[in-house]
């Protein structure tokens, strides 16, 4: 047999081509493109069982990967491909799994991925938020396992996590994940993948959210806006259901905004649905000038009864809604734009100032999650918790040690509505309880029974650090002390020692039991100044 060399090159390009058919979507101003220049619109699914979606969820913090069930995938892609879907929205994968099999059928079939970056014991608690080492490694395990496949756009680095006003500060959490999201991309991913935030619509907030995820340094805002959506129901019109509301606050946002999850159940449950929205979504000029498209809540349907496709065992039943769904969606003629003749001219947004409905300042985020640095300050500690300590016990030691001594404490609490944050506020919580006890033992001047907390710990030497991490933990007490002069920076506060500690040990419940940092955090608001903490963060990223 005689192979040509241009033989091989065609051979070797068609691999290629079948290894990867779809163009990567690209993001220019407030639109998606194909890289061919012509504009992209999702026309998706949410495609996960048991999703935590729709306000939904899970107590058991155990979930099914959609992407690693190939035989699932074979029963499914067919079906949502005849509907017009060209994404679907899937909430949680393990990465340690394989998805060659299901992406390559969605490939096939003309469909894209957009994927949550959390799962539901690996997510960022809109009660308890943290941004942490833990946190940090779930999400980049994602974008290394997802990154390998052409057609995924990119993630959701939350999902309604902020859904009210009682508890924005979580955004906080949110945006620094967006922003080392982002920087971990660019730094390991050789295309552009977004990152990005779906949120919910609540109205106490939805100005204040939207501006603060778009707001500010580029390379820390998000990528793409997802909206969470269920005004339309039944028989409506753009004005009636409210999408003229939305029309008219995100026509000047700078970037892409989508329906995240869209598809009211009512009148009539999931099968009374006849997707009008659909048509108005794609069809409507006032809405394509604004919207990015709109993934349906969702495939399968089940006790929440949204679903378009009723499974059992292999066997997938299409349901009448996913047919409404499917004459919409071909139906669907959205006008597009080239990519070249396309300039856009939305600017960011200001930061949303601190109010009562909003409690985080746009000025500082939390810090990176580092491993190494919380490693080294672990290492050098020279009072140590008990290696068997449990961490549900974590939480009363906390409350007695921030409550006695609320400078060991500055070092790992946050403060979102001031932008104060500890250095080791992204550490894991066994790091975290190791400083403040270390803290105490030196607040104490080395005193025998302050390293004890009932034998929780004991004394460890002279807490040498290695000469690697002289430089980082250096800093890391810089900027610490900064957040430490924050924090007594005026004599009142109303709280004294004992009363915080008593006041929040009743409350420690959780198994790390973080909340019991935010009881003493939000008591020590009044305590806390602003100071440019950008040192704090910045200081920490040596
Ligand atoms: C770009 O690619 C898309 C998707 O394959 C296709 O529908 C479109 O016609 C292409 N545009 C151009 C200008 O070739
Ligand atoms: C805010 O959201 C939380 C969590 O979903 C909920 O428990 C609480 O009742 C809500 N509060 C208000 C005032 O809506
Ligand atoms: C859009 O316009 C509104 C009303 O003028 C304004 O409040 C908002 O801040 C603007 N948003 C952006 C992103 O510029
Ligand atoms: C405690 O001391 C040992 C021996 O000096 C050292 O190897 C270790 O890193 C120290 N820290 C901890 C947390 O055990």
């Amino acid at each position: 047999m005689v192979t040509s060399k241009a033989a091989l090159v065609a051979g070797l390009t068609l691999a290629g081509q079948a290894a990867a058919a779809l163009q990567p979507i690209v993001m220019k101003g407030t639109k998606f493109f194909y890289e061919n220049g012509t504009q992209f619109y999702i026309k998706g699914i949410a495609y996960q069982q048991d999703t935590t979606g729709a306000g939904g969820e899970t107590t058991t913090g155990t979930f099914k990967d959609p992407l690693a069930d190939a035989d699932a995938c074979k029963r499914d892609v067919p079906i949502m491909k005849a509907a017009g879907t060209n994404a679907i929205r899937t909430y949680a994968i393990d990465p340690t799994k394989d998805h060659s099999a299901c992406m390559k059928l969605l490939d096939d079939a003309g469909i894209y991925v957009i994927s949550d970056l959390s799962e539901p014991a690996k997510s960022i608690n809109r009660d308890d938020p943290r941004w942490d080492v833990t946190l940090f490694k779930r999400y980049t395990s994602v974008i290394d396992e997802l990154s390998k496949y052409d057609n995924v756009i990119g993630f959701f680095a939350g999902n309604e996590v902020s859904n009210n006003a009682t508890n924005t500060k979580a955004s906080a959490y949110v945006k620094a994940a967006v922003r080392d999201s982002k920087k971990y991309i660019k730094d390991n991913v050789k295309r552009w993948m977004g990152v990005g935030y779906a949120a919910n619509d609540d109205p106490n907030i939805r100005a204040e959210i939207a501006h603060y995820f778009n707001c500010g340094d580029q390379d820390q805002a998000i990528d793409f806006w997802g909206y969470n959506i269920y005004e339309w129901c039944g028989e409506s019109s753009i004005k009636k259901s409210g999408y003229q509301d939305q029309i008219d606050f995100f026509s000047n946002y700078s970037v892409p905004v989508f329906f995240a999850e869209y598809g009211c159940n009512e009148p009539g449950g999931a099968e009374g649905r006849i997707f009008q929205e659909t048509t108005a979504l794609y069809n409507e000029k006032v809405m394509t000038d604004v919207f990015s498209g709109g993934i349906v809540y969702m495939y399968f349907q089940e006790e929440n009864d949204y679903g378009l496709v009723k499974v059992s065992g292999n066997d997938a039943k299409t349901l009448k809604n996913y047919d409404k769904l499917k004459t919409a969606v071909l139906g669907a003629k959205p006008e597009t734009v080239d990519m070249d003749s396309y300039t856009p001219d939305n600017e960011p947004a200001e930061c949303p100032d601190v109010t009562k409905n909003w409690q985080v300042t746009g000025k500082a985020l939390p810090p990176t999650p580092d491993e190494s640095l919380c490693e080294c300050m672990f290492n050098s500690l020279t009072c140590v918790p008990d290696k068997n300590l449990k961490a549900e016990e974590y939480g009363d030691i906390f409350g007695t040690v921030c409550g006695n001594d609320k400078d060991a404490c500055a070092g790992i609490l946050g403060d979102p509505s001031t932008g104060v944050y500890g250095a080791y506020a992204m550490c894991n919580a066994k790091q975290q309880l190791g400083y403040v006890m270390d803290q105490y033992y030196k607040n104490q001047k080395y005193a025998s029974h302050a390293c004890s907390f009932n034998g929780a710990a004991s004394p460890n030497g002279s807490g040498k650090a290695d000469a690697s991490c002289s430089a980082a933990l250096k800093s890391a007490d810089a900027a610490n002390a900064v957040a430490a002069t924050a924090t007594a920076g005026s004599g009142n506060g109303g709280t004294d020692g004992g009363d915080a500690a008593a006041a929040t040990s009743s409350s420690f419940a959780s198994p790390v039991a973080m909340k019991s940092f935010f009881s003493v955090a939000d008591m020590a608001v009044g305590l806390y100044v602003v100071v440019a903490m950008g040192v704090g963060a910045g200081m920490v990223m040596l």
